[in-house]
């Protein structure tokens, strides 16, 4: 199977996946499952927390005013949102937007798993906490969680079983939704991402 089968694939799995506990929420609303868009060959990925309402209405991720600021960051240093691929930890949205619990990150983060093995990107950027706690213990980096705060930008290095990549934790774009000063500490993370994907890989 190619990139894209497998990835569709994992898509028709998530929709079927009447077992996770946000699976009635999703009915109820008619919303839809939020799998991941972008490039399949891509050198970066973006992994955010979960949908939102606008993304659950649409069924992409990062659409909403989040989104709108991770487009705008990605902007600003150059790079275009059609050449990454974002995803999130969870692929429903959780009622009122309230933070992922522990069994549904445990029943959506296999299926992340397999998209990072599809992609296979060089460069994995955190948004937020969740998915820098998750990516940092995958990746045998259990030490280096601290507050998103104090380890926003910094370039860490993990062993993938396809080789070396880099793990970029960032604040979530988020922050700066209501204010708009954070910009600024957003940006500073998003130029470390530019310098990680400058170097030699
Ligand atoms: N916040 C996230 O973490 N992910 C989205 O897709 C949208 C908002």
């Amino acid at each position: 199977m190619n990139k894209t089968e497998r990835l569709k694939k994992i898509k028709e799995e998530v929709v079927a996946l009447t077992e996770s506990p946000l699976y009635k929420e999703r009915v109820e609303n008619k919303a839809f499952p939020v799998i991941g868009e972008g490039n399949h060959n891509a050198d970066v990925m973006f992994i955010g927390e979960a949908p939102g309402a606008r993304e659950a209405a649409t069924g992409r991720p990062f659409c909403g005013s989040a989104g709108k600021i991770l487009t705008e960051m990605l902007e600003k240093i150059g790079v275009r949102r059609e050449d990454v691929y974002i995803t999130n930890i969870l692929k429903d949205r959780p009622p009122k937007n309230r933070d992922p619990l522990p069994e549904e990150i445990k029943i959506y983060t296999p299926f992340l798993e397999r998209q990072i093995e599809v992609i296979c990107p060089r460069i994995i950027v955190c948004l937020g906490r969740f998915a820098s706690e998750y990516i940092l213990e995958k990746f045998n980096l259990k030490e280096e969680i601290k507050p998103i705060s104090v380890i926003h930008g910094n370039i860490l290095k993990g062993e993938a079983n396809y080789g070396q990549i880099k793990i970029i934790p960032l604040m979530h774009p988020a922050v700066a939704v209501y204010n708009q000063s954070k910009k600024k500490v957003l940006l500073e993370g998003f130029l470390s991402l530019k310098k990680a994907m400058s170097e030699k890989k």
